[in-house]
């Protein structure tokens, strides 16, 4: 009987995953649900780690590793079995997702590939982030720590979070800081963590500077017209974006 009411809640909380995975990415569009469990590498991880989840609570020996195990072999996406994952997680292409052992991870969360819920050391106990309801995580954003990620929070690509985030707010940088709260800009000193001084530029344009006035200068000992070309400013190169994927 327990048995039956386990397998029951397993086929519920798949199809809440299946059904995440296909309102969530737009490349399901018309796609059937036997070829998304056959090619989706991050529903596969889920689908398996509600099994395995369900027969560590079961108290079942090895399996739950053995499970965890291939699915991260064949996923590439590694999530411990003890971690709590709420209904409808949806791992958009997947690779290189971690899910450490006392993550906690609500309702309706969707992660992108590379995001580690991870531990910040060697500390034992809770030690993992908790991750509430309808929480999205950008490509290879790191959260370390037994931190709270707010509901309906955004954590931007690449951001390393070490500390609570509000619910609703849009965290960005390294290390990861708040830059919207419920759709607001954050204001007052020492807000802005997206426009990050750059001194590297600040020093070419220096340098630029300090050339051309020279330039001026010599021009003027020597009767000559200074050079009228001013240095090249960076510009993006135009047609198709060599970097797009
Ligand atoms: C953070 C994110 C979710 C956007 O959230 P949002 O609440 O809509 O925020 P906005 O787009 O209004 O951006 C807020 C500010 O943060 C900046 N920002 C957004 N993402 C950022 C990031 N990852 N790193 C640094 N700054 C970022 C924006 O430029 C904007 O700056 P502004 O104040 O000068 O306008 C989105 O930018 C992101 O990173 N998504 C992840 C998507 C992803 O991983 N895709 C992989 C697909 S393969």
């Amino acid at each position: 009987m327990a048995l039956l009411r386990t397998l029951g809640r397993l086929a519920q909380t798949a199809r809440a995953d299946v059904a995440a995975a296909r309102e969530r990415d737009p490349s399901a569009l018309g796609v059937g649900t036997a070829q998304m469990l056959a090619s989706w590498p991050g529903l596969q991880a889920v689908l398996a780690h509600r099994v395995a989840h369900a027969l560590h609570v079961s108290g079942v020996p090895l399996a739950p590793r053995a499970i965890a195990y291939a699915a991260r072999a064949l996923t590439g996406i590694e999530i411990h079995h003890a971690a709590q994952i709420g209904e409808g997680l949806f791992i958009d292409h997947g690779s290189g997702v971690v899910v450490g052992e006392t993550a906690t991870i609500g309702d309706g969360v969707t992660l992108y590939q590379g995001v580690t819920l991870g531990g910040t050391g060697f500390e034992t106990g809770k030690r993992h982030p908790t991750v509430q309801d309808n929480v999205t995580i950008g490509s290879g954003a790191k959260l370390l720590g037994p931190i709270e990620i707010g509901h309906g929070a955004k954590i931007g690509a690449n951001s390393v979070v070490v500390r609570d985030v509000p619910p609703n707010s849009t965290v960005v940088g390294v290390p990861g800081h708040p830059v919207r709260i419920d759709g607001r800009r954050v204001e007052g000193p020492d807000a802005d963590w997206i426009h990050l001084p750059d001194p590297v530029a600040d020093a070419m344009r220096a340098l630029a500077a300090r050339v051309a006035e020279l330039e001026r200068q010599v021009a003027s000992l020597g009767g000559v017209a200074a050079p009228t070309e001013n240095v090249h400013h960076l510009r993006p190169v135009s047609g198709r974006n060599p970097a797009g994927g």
